[in-house]
């Protein structure tokens, strides 16, 4: 069992990542945070009690963070994911599980406690916010797998840049930097690999066929996401980010890397992408592992096996997916 604690902005793609994770026994949930990105934060905490309430785990604490990026002025993503942040489903609120500590206070507290992991799927405010607050806390930070970012890829809401490090430029930049003055390494998942993922409608009817309730509940929140894909990128689908950076987190067989010292802009044209040194031109040190490449087929089975909790039936039927990868 790794510890690890879930910091995200659900958000569509957030959201399956939740659930393949509640689905993972490999991971000790200490508590989801949750920060403004791809809709307020406030959204956001009702979203992922509406999710871990369809999961059947409301005992997994669920904590509020940062409101607004460390500078920039608040930019949401809802034309992507609606502006429920649940593909404009609507479901019914959670009430109650509220906790008393912010977000950065409980990450600060768990690292004070034990050793533990960071899947962070959001703009990094939070984490800023709570290395800002007590760095020295992190010395019990086992890993982090950030999904954010991007080497090759072109941006996905600027020319250069991907959403969650643009968001917050500032707070992705002063991560990077601390992680790199500490010589640690972030483990970035960026859009080269996850831009591979695309949840296609056929591989939403295959979840449905191998689990009803489940398969209906992924496509009610994807149709928005999927009518976004088609309109702005003419792609059949929806790629899901965030669930690979769990997937990985849970078996390194997935993605080849590179080790390579990054940079995030914080200004300019090209604010929020992420200069990855690959050459070494700069001469500094790694400060992060930069995903490169992915077994899209590999993924897709593991992450349905696990989230219609029947991996037989999932691996028995596979050859109906014959052509789709
Ligand atoms: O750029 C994609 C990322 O931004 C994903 O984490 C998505 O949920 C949004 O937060
Ligand atoms: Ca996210």
């Amino acid at each position: 069992m790794r510890n690890v604690i879930i910091d995200c902005d659900p958000g569509i793609d957030d959201s399956l990542a939740i659930m393949l994770a509640l689905k993972s026994p490999e991971l000790n949930i200490l508590g989801i945070t949750v920060v403004s990105g791809n809709v307020s934060v406030n959204e956001g905490v009702e979203n992922a009690k509406k999710i871990l309430d369809f999961m059947g785990r409301l005992d997994v604490p669920v904590f509020r963070g940062e409101a607004v990026p460390l500078k920039r002025d608040y930019v949401s993503a809802a034309e992507t994911h609606g502006t429920d942040g649940l593909g404009e489903t609507f479901f019914p609120s959670i009430n109650g599980y509220e906790q008393k500590i912010s977000a950065q206070d409980f990450i600060i507290q768990k690292l004070n406690e034990q050793k533990l992991s960071i899947i962070a799927l959001a703009p990094m405010t939070n984490l800023a916010r709570a290395i800002q607050k007590d760095d020295k806390a992190f010395e019990n930070l086992e890993e982090i797998v950030t999904m954010g970012g991007n080497f090759k890829s072109f941006g996905n809401c600027s020319p250069v840049a991907e959403y969650n490090y643009w968001c917050d430029p500032d707070a992705a930049a002063f991560v990077y930097d601390f992680f790199y003055r500490k010589k640690k390494i972030l483990n970035m998942v960026g859009l080269d690999v996850t831009r591979k993922i695309v949840l296609t409608p056929t591989l939403a009817d295959f979840i449905y066929r191998i689990n009803n309730r489940v398969g209906d509940f992924v496509k009610k929140i994807t149709a928005f996401y999927m009518d976004f894909h088609w309109e702005y990128e003419k792609i059949i689908g929806c790629v899901i980010n965030d669930p690979l950076a769990v997937a990985w987190f849970l078996d390194r067989s997935l993605c080849d890397g590179i080790m390579a010292f990054t940079q995030v802009e914080t200004s300019g044209l090209a604010i929020g992408q992420t200069i990855v040194d690959a050459n070494n031109f700069l001469r500094k040190y790694p400060n992060s592992y930069v995903l490169t490449s992915v077994d899209s087929e590999k993924f897709m089975k593991t992450f349905i096996g696990r989230i219609t909790d029947d991996r037989n039936e999932t691996e028995k039927n596979w050859s109906a997916l014959k052509g789709v990868f």
